[in-house]
């Protein structure tokens, strides 16, 4: 059969230049994304680990990450501080809230190489030597906790409140730890906490 030979209204050569173009086609759209992510997103690191820096609860810290790493995993995988917790891993939940750069983040849906140079505030930096942060007393002394795996993220978001607004209402206590889950139920302990905790802090505590 001769190979120009019409078959069903399709010779082999016109169908294999329409593959040949259809494989340089999608190269050249290929090339053209990647050369339009890189335009949009700069330069693109990895695959190889990278070195970064971040500045945790005062303290400088370097440590190297594969591009993939979310800040809650080197947190607590690098530098051994667990008290950011892993509960969801997906951003639903708030166990794992932190501040970054003077705001509420939370830590397992950012990438560490994005915090390269932050400001890292987790709950291990708050105390002040053997005395508790204000927020920390009131959570005890209101019994805001029972197995406790959310309270750190509460902490830190209640924390973050505080700094901007002093004397919040309940509405916006409540407002400010509506992205924090508790599965035990403590939320009225909670925005008690949060409340006395902003007396206390008032008064000098
Ligand atoms: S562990 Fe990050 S939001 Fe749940
Ligand atoms: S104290 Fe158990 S999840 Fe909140």
């Amino acid at each position: 059969m001769s190979e120009e030979k019409k078959h069903d209204g399709l010779s082999r050569r016109s169908f294999l230049k329409g593959v040949g173009g259809g494989v340089v086609g999608t190269a050249v759209l290929t090339s053209s994304r990647r050369t339009s992510a890189a335009e949009q997103y700069g330069d693109v690191v990895g695959p190889d680990a990278v070195e970064i820096t971040l500045n945790v609860n005062g303290q400088k810290r370097t440590l190297t990450v594969d591009p993939r790493v979310t800040l809650l995993d080197a947190l607590r995988d690098q530098l051994s501080l667990t008290g950011s917790k892993r509960v969801c891993n997906k951003g639903q939940c708030g166990a794992c809230t932190l501040i970054c750069n003077g705001r509420t983040v939370l830590a397992c849906s950012m990438l560490a190489i994005d915090a390269d140079g932050a400001d890292v505030e987790t709950i291990e930096g708050l105390k002040t030597g053997d005395q508790l942060h204000p927020v920390q007393e009131e959570f005890i002394k209101n019994d805001a906790l029972q197995c406790g795996f959310c309270t750190p993220g509460f902490i830190m978001s209640s924390v973050a409140l505080l700094r901007k607004n002093p004397s919040p209402s309940m509405e916006e206590i409540k407002y400010a730890v509506s992205g924090n889950l508790c599965r035990c139920g403590t939320y009225p302990h909670v925005f008690k906490a949060v409340h006395d905790a902003a007396q206390a802090m008032k008064k000098g505590g």
